[in-house]
Parts: structure tokens; C-alpha cells; sequence
């Protein structure tokens, strides 16, 4: 009753100035606090600087010599200028505790997704379904919950247009949970400073009708390769996967070696020994990516072993392949 009621208003509603449009039943109970706390500043700001400016004119020194009257205090006043805002901040820290606690509590009957966040990008994956995304995809006015975790240091996922936000962290798990009300795409940001690309971990929520979600659900997601050749498949997955956070395509060195015009070719390692880049070799870096780092680059890369399918590994073969025209 409650939710239905607040899915009218996110309906209702769209982008303000301040706010992104409201798209998660948590929507418009945050934004109506925002307000709310807007609005009090708004007042106190006004009240404060405008009695400031009064008294300033109305007791400024009139004449050389003026004595400064003799105050005391008026503890009536004193307090209740403490007592009444301290009020207000009661209300205010209740508002945002019942909001918070309704974020923290999923429902039963919701979908279960994990979340890993790493340097950097977002993945997902469904695993009752057993499908892993670059992109979250969830049907609309359905309670989606995530698990979410970290394989390396601290993120936070941050969707603003559900006014969801929470830390992830590497070794252990926390838990939020959203419901879609308005079918669309939406921005997942990185809401921590996790490193050089950290702006850069940008995925998609895409929500979709009941009957949407099923088809994409019977496709395998947006990562089961169907229907495109291995290089475009590779592509995707590069982008997906986060690759290209450290990898460029066209020649520029990033945190790890450029895979530009590279296929073929033979390269330098840190220990002065020259391999050449073939499947075994890329096949090789993707897994345990440690043993032959490039001579100039540190060993940082993450090891993407039982995250990615052969076949996954072998498309993404295919496309550092197609870089080498
Ligand atoms: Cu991940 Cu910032």
C-alpha cells in the first residue's frame, strides 16, 4: 500500500533541478527529506543573515564615544535557540533512519543479483540464472537485491536515479536493494575514489518490462555471444570486463600495455627475455597475468581466471587479433 503509494508519486514526478528523475520506490521518500532540509536551510539562512543585517544597521555606533550597553544574556532565548533546532535535528535524523533502515531490509521475494566491483568497472552476474553482465538488467516493479563485493580495494555503488548508495568492499559482502517503477536506462557510478579510472567505472541499469527481462534472460544477458562474430563478441567483452580501463586500442600507454598492432609481434618482459604474442601468450596474461609482465609496466592486472568462459577468452583473442590491421 505504502510502495503503491510512492510509485504514484516517482510516476508523477521527473528531474528536478537538484535531482535526477525519480525511477526506484526509495525515490521520492529521500527526495522529500532533501526538501525538507533544503527548505529549513533555506529559512535558517534567510532568519540568521537577515536579523545579522538588521541588528547591524539598527545598533551600529551612532556617535564618537558611545558606550556599548551592558547585556547580560537571556537564557529564555538561549534556550530555546538550542532546544529548537535540536528538535529539528531529532526530526531529521529519525526521517533519514526510517528511509535507511527501508534500504538496508530486502524483501523476500526478491531478485538476486551479485555485484563485484574491481579497478574498474562493474560486473554482474545471475546466479540462479548463470548469466554474467556488463550491465544490470532487472524487470520494473520488481524488488531487485544485490550482493555486492570487492576485488580489490574499497567502491561504493551509487545509483542516483534510485537514490540507492552503498560501500563495497573486498572480502566481505553488504547488501542493497532497489525497485525499479519507470522502464529506462540509468548511470551506476563509482562513489569512492578508487584510482585512476575511478570516473571512468560507468555501467547501466537497463530496466525492462516483465516480458523483456524474460527474452534477455533466454539469450544468456548481454554477454553470451550469441548472434555476433567472435571479434565483435571480443570487443564487447573488453569493454565489458573492464579492459579497456587499462588497455588502449589505439596505441596510447595506459596502466598496462597498449594492444594496439600488437598480435604477432614479439615483446620485452621486465626480465629482459622476449615472448611472442600469440593466443597462448594473451590466453596466458588473462589468467594468471603475473608470470610474463611487458619490461616498463608493474604486475597489477587481476587475474580473470573462472571469470571468463574459453569462449569468452578465445573472442577476446580474436579482437586483440582484428587490432593487429
Ligand atoms: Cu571504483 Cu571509484
Amino acid at each position: 500500500m505504502m510502495f503503491q503509494f510512492l510509485k504514484i508519486g516517482a510516476q508523477a514526478s521527473t528531474a528536478s533541478f537538484w535531482m535526477p528523475p525519480q525511477a526506484s520506490t526509495f525515490a521520492a521518500g529521500i527526495d522529500n527529506l532533501f526538501y525538507f532540509i533544503y527548505y529549513l536551510c533555506l529559512l535558517f539562512f534567510v532568519g540568521i543573515v537577515g536579523a545579522m543585517v538588521y541588528f547591524a544597521i539598527k545598533y551600529r555606533r551612532k556617535s564618537e564615544g558611545q558606550k556599548t550597553s551592558d547585556i547580560q544574556g537571556n537564557h529564555t532565548l538561549e534556550i530555546w535557540w538550542s532546544v529548537g533546532p535540536g528538535l529539528l535535528l531529532l526530526v531529521v535524523f529519525f526521517w533519514g533512519v526510517i528511509d535507511w533502515t527501508k534500504i538496508l531490509v530486502p524483501p523476500s521475494q526478491a531478485l538476486r543479483i551479485r555485484v563485484e566491483g574491481q579497478k574498474w568497472t562493474w560486473a554482474f552476474s545471475y546466479m540462479r540464472e548463470g548469466i554474467s553482465s556488463k550491465n544490470l538488467t532487472v524487470p520494473v516493479g520488481h524488488p531487485v537485491e544485490l550482493t555486492m563485493s570487492s576485488k580489490d580495494v574499497l567502491h561504493s555503488f551509487y545509483v542516483p536515479a534510485f537514490r540507492v548508495k552503498r560501500d563495497v568492499l573486498p572480502n566481505r559482502y553488504s547488501i542493497i536493494w532497489f525497485e525499479p517503477t519507470e522502464i529506462g536506462q540509468y548511470d551506476i557510478f563509482c562513489a569512492e575514489y578508487c584510482g585512476d579510472e575511478h570516473s571512468g567505472m560507468l555501467n547501466k541499469i537497463n530496466v525492462v518490462s516483465e516480458t523483456d527481462y524474460e527474452k534477455w534472460i533466454q539469450n544468456g544477458g548481454d554477454m553470451g555471444g550469441s548472434g555476433v562474430n567472435p571479434a565483435e563478441f571480443g570487443k564487447q567483452l573488453f569493454e565489458a570486463k573492464g579492459c579497456n580501463a587499462c588497455h588502449s586500442i589505439d596505441g596510447t600507454v595506459k596502466v598496462g600495455p597498449t594492444l594496439a598492432k600488437k598480435y604477432g609481434t614479439e615483446e620485452e618482459l621486465v626480465d629482459g627475455t622476449k615472448v611472442k604474442i600469440d593466443d597462448n601468450y594473451i590466453r596466458e596474461s588473462i589468467t594468471v597475468p603475473g608470470i610474463k609482465v611487458v619490461k616498463g609496466f608493474q604486475p597489477v592486472m587481476p587475474s580473470y581466471q573462472g571469470q571468463l568462459t574459453d569462449k569468452q577468452i578465445e573472442a577476446l583473442i580474436e579482437y586483440i587479433k582484428s587490432l593487429a590491421q
